[in-house]
């Protein structure tokens, strides 16, 4: 079900210094050299960043800087009318310019100060280890370039488009951002990859694909859906399910397309309760435990 590694284009090094980044024949920039060519220019500067060392400085065109502000200006409508109050009121305090891409520092910069979270770079894939271990540390692994013109509301991988008004966005939120850290937390502690999966999959339909209940109304909290023009438009007629760790542990789902099976939070105190609660106290023997609750659940229905 969870294989992060189908999200991210390969990303090579070549022995005299080329990085090239691999698109999958679907991907919509395959065919197109120069954004290829620009990704691989992209993915290099992360690759020759060393941490501790501020974080390269992408000098975005002006076609970058129109994506940005086609997907900053769609989604704001959306997001004013289905995210989450507290998701808008972080997106507020943030104050992310909305008429260009900003730097990562500057994401830090604005970030900092709020909840104490910063950015880092990362050519492509992160190591779903290293992802979640610096998210204990407050830290976020951010891809810098852009999703292909030809598609700017939708994505089949995280661009900075997702990270940053998906990710930043929320994690400005100091209750977003515990949620978060929590999750980064409960990786370092757990051995197993049996229990680091289940951490992934809860933070998947929680931080990345959730959706919470306010005033009666379905609202986005979600990253993924926050940062997805389409999500945004069609998330409301996905399969609602209660919040469930052991439902959200098990339930299938195909990464590559919108969700089709959304878990929502009637508040944030039960999303805190709940998926927070889990995070601060999941260790290596959760899986078998999920197994037997949804073993039970299934015998019920
Ligand atoms: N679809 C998202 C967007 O358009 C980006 C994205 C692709 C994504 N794959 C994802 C987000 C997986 C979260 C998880 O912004
Ligand atoms: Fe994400």
């Amino acid at each position: 079900m969870f294989d992060e590694g189908q999200l991210y284009s390969p990303v090579t090094e070549h022995a005299d210094g080329r990085v090239e980044v691999h698109l999958g024949a679907d991907h919509p920039g395959f065919t197109d050299a120069a954004y290829r060519g620009r990704r691989g220019e992209i993915a290099a500067a992360a690759l020759a960043w060393t941490p501790g060392t501020p974080i390269p400085v992408i000098d975005y065109t002006d076609a970058e800087n129109e994506v940005w502000r086609i997907a900053s200006a769609e989604l704001a409508p959306k997001h004013a009318v289905r995210a989450h109050s507290e998701y808008l009121a972080a997106k507020a305090a943030l104050d992310l310019p909305a008429d260009r891409v900003p730097q990562l520092s500057e994401v830090s910069a604005r970030l900092q100060p709020l909840t104490g979270w910063t950015y880092a770079c990362a050519p492509g894939l992160v190591a779903l280890r290293e992802f979640y271990g610096s998210l204990g540390a407050r830290v976020f692994h951010s891809t810098q370039y852009l999703r292909h013109p030809s598609q700017p509301l939708y994505t089949p991988e995280p661009d900075i488009i997702h990270e940053v008004i998906g990710h930043a966005n929320q994690l400005a939120s100091p209750r977003f951002a515990r949620l978060t850290e929590a999750a980064g937390r409960a990786s370092l502690r757990v051995q197993t990859d049996a229990a680091m999966k289940v951490i992934a999959d809860v933070f998947w339909f929680s931080m990345e694909f959730g959706v919470m209940r306010e005033q009666g109304e379905l609202k986005a909290y979600g990253a993924g859906i926050l940062s997805s023009y389409g999500e945004m438009d069609a998330f409301s007629h996905m399969e609602i399910r209660p919040l469930d760790i052991a439902a959200m542990a098990r339930v299938d789902y195909d990464i590559t397309t919108y969700q089709s099976t959304l878990f929502c939070a009637e508040s944030l105190d039960e999303l805190e309760d709940v998926v927070g609660v889990f995070f601060e106290t999941v260790d290596d023997d959760s899986p078998d435990r999920i197994d037997a609750a949804w073993a039970r659940d299934l015998a019920s229905h």
